[in-house]
């Protein structure tokens, strides 16, 4: 049976820091945040607006009513999680309107999370190819102003519509998976901020990927050569691109030329949006398809990774038509329309902390923001 991605959105909020201000603000020379790191745009958030929000969001340029009526499982794969015990998939349930007879549920595992939902939701429709699960990566990835890791922030969530016989990307059951128990970043109970040891984070990523694609390469007997695009995790855009150098240094000139080209494709969405978290492949693999000359049949390989550590490659087919089924002008609406910040509004901005205890309306015009909190629970602006 052919499972895979039937559809898929991504949402960010209205705002953003250009990558040149926040540089001159850090004393640093702004080629370091654009070519070094290689982002030039980095989403920010309201405190009204958390993972639920940006979820539904997300989740609303998907769904019809008769998908609703289909979903019986909701996942959400984060690492910015609202409540230690009650899964943000529930209340997420409840805001969409999908039929109650369904599993809803919160899976962790650092950036990997949205991958270990997706692979779920595949071997469920496996066992049921009448059903299709709703599948959302969203996440808040904060470091803290002035900090090492401040230039590769951003906020976001991405949707996928997993289903049997999907018309975007059918996946070909081939993953290759790899544990590690690695303290690179990581964030403890009660820590607003991660805890980061970056270039340990940067080495481990790339290894990781070293490891993973060579052992797929041998239980698959493929090579680049067998796939038309790679897509990467994107902590920041230079990273899935020092991975894929340092893998493809045995390569012929043009075949590296190749598989660079479209990895460029892959990073024009996240150059503008920053870390994602457990959105950031996703939201990759909507840029690719979005922004690459792709054909029905070709081979797109994915690598996810999820510091601590857990990695995985694994690839799918395009679906003859995937190209309609796309939501690329929406996409490309929603960064072109979002607000710029002054420095100065972006830090008032992320210190201005949602008091999580107490009892109060807030006023945000963003559907799905936060409307209230009370007895700590929060109410979000619907339809
Ligand atoms: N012009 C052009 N390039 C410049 C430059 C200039 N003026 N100045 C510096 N650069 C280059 C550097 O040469 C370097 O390039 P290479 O990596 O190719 O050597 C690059 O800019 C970055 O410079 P530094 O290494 O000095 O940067 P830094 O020490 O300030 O920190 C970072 C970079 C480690 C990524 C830091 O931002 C960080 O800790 N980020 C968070 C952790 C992270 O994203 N890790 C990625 C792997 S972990 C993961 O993938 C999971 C996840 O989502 C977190």
């Amino acid at each position: 049976m052919n499972v895979g991605i039937d559809k898929i959105s991504f949402f960010v909020p209205p705002y953003y820091v250009d990558m040149t201000d926040l540089a001159l603000a850090r004393e640093v020379d702004p080629n370091k945040f654009h070519i070094g790191i290689g982002q030039d745009k980095m989403a920010v958030n309201k405190k009204t607006q958390d993972i639920v929000t940006f979820a539904a969001n997300a989740a609303k340029n998907i769904l019809t009513d008769e998908d609703k009526k289909q979903i019986d499982m909701v996942i959400v794969g984060t690492e910015s999680g609202i409540d230690e015990s009650k899964a943000s998939a529930v209340v997420l349930h409840r805001l969409l309107g999908i039929q109650p007879f369904a599993r809803a549920f919160e899976i962790k595992e650092a950036c990997y999370a949205g991958t270990a939902a997706l692979q779920y939701a595949v071997a469920h429709i496996n066992i049921h190819p009448e059903s299709k699960v709703l599948v959302v990566a969203s996440d808040i990835a904060k470091y803290g102003l002035a900090s090492g890791g401040e230039p590769t922030q951003g906020v976001g969530a991405i949707a996928m519509l997993v289903s049997a016989d999907p018309r975007i990307l059918q996946l070909n059951n081939d993953s290759v998976a790899l544990t590690q128990d690695i303290y690179d970043f990581w964030r403890p109970v009660g820590h607003d901020y991660p805890m980061v040891d970056g270039q340990l984070s940067n080495e481990t990523y790339i290894q990781a990927f070293q490891k993973v694609w060579k052992e797929y390469q041998q239980r698959h007997k493929k090579s680049f050569a067998d796939f038309h695009a790679l897509t990467f995790h994107i902590p920041y855009t230079k990273m899935g691109k020092k991975a894929l150098l340092a893998a493809l240094e045995d390569e012929a000139p043009e075949e590296q030329e190749r598989i660079l080209a479209k990895y460029e494709a892959s990073i024009v969405y996240s150059r503008q949006v920053g870390n994602l978290y457990t959105g950031s492949l996703y939201l990759g693999l909507i840029s690719l398809l979005e922004n690459a000359k792709l054909k029905a049949g070709e081979q797109i390989g994915l690598f996810s990774y999820g510091s601590g550590t857990v990695a995985e490659f694994f690839s799918g087919t395009l679906v003859g038509g995937f190209e309609n089924q796309l939501l690329t002008e929406l996409h490309q609406k929603q960064l072109a329309e979002r607000k710029g910040l002054s420095i100065t509004e972006y830090e008032e901005m992320f210190n201005d902390h949602l008091e999580v205890d107490a009892d109060k309306e807030y006023d945000d015009a963003l559907l799905y923001s936060i409307a209230s909190i009370s007895n700590t629970v929060r109410t979000y602006k619907e339809d």
